[in-house]
């Protein structure tokens, strides 16, 4: 359906989602892909980076994510450690998001490092999506979030880089804060659709963090995403309106209480003031 799509120059649409309501949400508006991003570590959980999150954490917004899509092409991201071991640790799993998280297909990030575990992957007919230039599980190594592919030597060994994940069986590929001019050589020169997030508008689709584009992680916004929703300034207004609301007895109302029928009540009453002569 991806490359149908790039084919005909149809925009693939991508976003994250970590949870039952947000895949709802996103699967009702007709999203092609949801991601299940290790960003869940940042925005959901806290975390500086996307390095502690578990397998077993992503697995379980995984389910709650798959019991909310029915239409999307869902995508779990194998987290730090979980495919870096060895190829055979990275085919398990990669199995576990299938198996256990309800995923169609996982993402994994790097390059000519990662053919091994690409080929075992998808060898067992497990559907991979790359992830290049930015790869947040290389913060360290990279000396931060910053752009990648710069300079035309970067820019030669990503470029070597996609055609080789291409080779190996990947049915797609992110492709994170790069040169635009960069991103768009590259989706020229693959078959397989590419994915931009911060890396211009030639790509064959575009991803965002969702909870970016909401505007629901208040911490630091990358440039390049763009905010369709205040959603932190909303929870925020809601919160102070329903603490003054309770302060100030304004809510609870009659119509958001329970009412009971008077004669349940004067029984009650009733047995209640014999109850208590008895004793
Ligand atoms: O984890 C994530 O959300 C991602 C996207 C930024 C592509 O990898």
């Amino acid at each position: 359906m991806l490359r149908e799509k790039k084919a005909k120059h149809q925009p693939i649409t991508m976003l994250t989602a970590y949870d039952y309501p947000t895949a709802l949400a996103v699967d009702h508006a007709g999203l092609d892909v949801i991601l299940v991003g290790d960003s869940l570590a940042m925005v959901v959980l806290g975390y500086e980076t996307t390095l502690p999150v578990t397998m077993d954490e992503m697995i379980h917004h995984c389910r709650a994510v798959s019991r909310g899509a029915r239409f999307a092409l869902l995508v779990g991201d194998m987290p730090f450690l979980s495919y870096q071991i060895s190829a055979e640790e990275a085919l398990r799993n990669a199995g576990r998001f299938l198996q256990e998280g309800g995923m169609d297909a996982v993402k994994l990030e790097g390059g000519r490092e990662r053919l091994a575990a690409v080929e075992a992957i998808v060898g067992a007919g497990i559907p991979v999506m790359g992830h290049l230039g930015l790869t947040p599980q290389s913060v360290h190594q990279l000396g931060g979030f910053r752009a990648q592919g710069k300079t035309a030597s970067a820019a030669q060994r990503l470029v070597e880089d996609a055609l080789a994940l291409e080779s190996a069986g990947c049915f797609s590929l992110v492709l994170e804060s790069i040169p635009a001019r960069l991103a768009r050589l590259v989706s020229e020169r693959l078959t397989i659709p590419t994915i931009g997030i911060g890396a211009g508008p030639h790509c064959d689709g575009q991803v965002l963090v969702t909870h970016d584009l909401l505007g629901l992680f208040d911490r630091f916004t990358p440039r390049f995403v763009k905010k369709y929703a205040d959603v932190h300034g909303e929870m925020a207004r809601a919160f102070a309106a329903y603490k003054r609301e309770v302060e100030e007895g304004v809510f609870p109302a009659p119509e958001h209480s329970v009412d009971m029928p008077d004669g349940e009540w004067e029984e009650l009453i009733q047995s209640l003031g014999e109850a208590g002569r008895d004793e």
